[in-house]
């Protein structure tokens, strides 16, 4: 495994995997089950895989967020070797920001529904560090050569960089990869790490509330009542399916989840 601490290094590395099939997992670090699922279907299905690891600051409208951001390199570094990663960028702010964050991509209508209405900016920070990334890790021309990995718990996120992609013709397949969870239900990420015993008690109740309420309301309600504060719960149309989508707090921890709700149809109020 070969780890670059510049784009040059890997850029350079780049030259000669032209149309070799290129895997790419852009993450933040602190990788769980659900980044090295990612890296298993990216391995199985491409010749090279690359992982990016940057914690990106235009993504993070709270800075208190930015600061509490699990930086855990050497082990993420373990991990992926462990999973048969070929390539690791970990580039520099000052190099993925060296226009000053003057130059963004801004989405005008998905970003600004759900995630996108509590957390101003967030999305343009995604986008455009996806695009930053997309570019740097691009080795041919062929979108059935290039795939990039994002995981379904993020479905906002996914299918903006979906449509982006779309929408700017980039050369990459965007696959989407199931969400990973802890045998309780509760959706693997980076921020669990941080909520306290109880509140990690209650947390797998968002995915169940979710799965189980009849509806969108039911779910907000049932969840207040146990104590998250809930951001939003809301059943759209995304990516050609029926989803309820959520988000709520424990303290201060923000947790997001989703269910499909064409296969996994709603149960009896709970
Ligand atoms: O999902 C994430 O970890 C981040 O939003 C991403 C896609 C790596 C961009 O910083």
């Amino acid at each position: 495994m070969i780890v670059h601490r510049s784009v040059e290094s890997w850029v350079a590395v780049k030259r000669g995997l032209y149309q070799e099939p290129l895997g790419f997992v852009p993450t933040m670090g602190n990788l769980h089950a659900g980044h090295t699922s990612l890296i298993s279907k990216a391995r199985k299905e491409c010749d090279v895989v690359l992982l990016s690891i940057f914690v990106n600051p235009t993504q993070f409208d709270d800075p208190y967020d930015l600061a509490q951001y699990p930086r855990t390199l050497q082990t993420d570094l373990e991990l992926a070797k462990e999973n048969g990663v070929d390539h690791v960028l970990l580039p520099e702010t000052d190099q993925i920001y060296s226009d000053g964050y003057t130059y963004q991509v801004h989405e005008r209508k998905l970003s600004q529904s759900l995630c996108g209405l509590s957390r101003p900016g967030h999305f343009d920070g995604v986008l455009s560090v996806v695009m930053k990334l997309l570019q740097i890790a691009q080795s041919s021309v062929d979108p059935t050569k290039q795939r990039a990995y994002f995981g379904e718990k993020d479905l906002q996120q996914l299918v903006l960089i979906r449509n982006m992609a779309r929408a700017f013709f980039l050369p990459w397949t965007i696959v989407s990869c199931p969400t990973v969870r802890e045998s309780d239900g509760l959706a693997m990420s980076s921020r669990n790490s941080r909520l306290t015993d109880d509140q990690r008690s209650l947390a797998p109740l968002l995915y169940r509330t979710l799965r189980e309420s009849g509806d969108a309301l039911t779910a907000l309600t049932l969840l207040t009542r146990v104590g998250f504060r809930v951001d939003y719960v809301e059943d759209t149309d995304l990516d050609g399916r029926r989803r309820r989508l959520a988000a709520a707090f424990l303290g201060n921890i923000r947790l997001i989840d989703n269910v499909t709700l064409d296969q996994e149809p709603a149960g009896p109020s709970l």
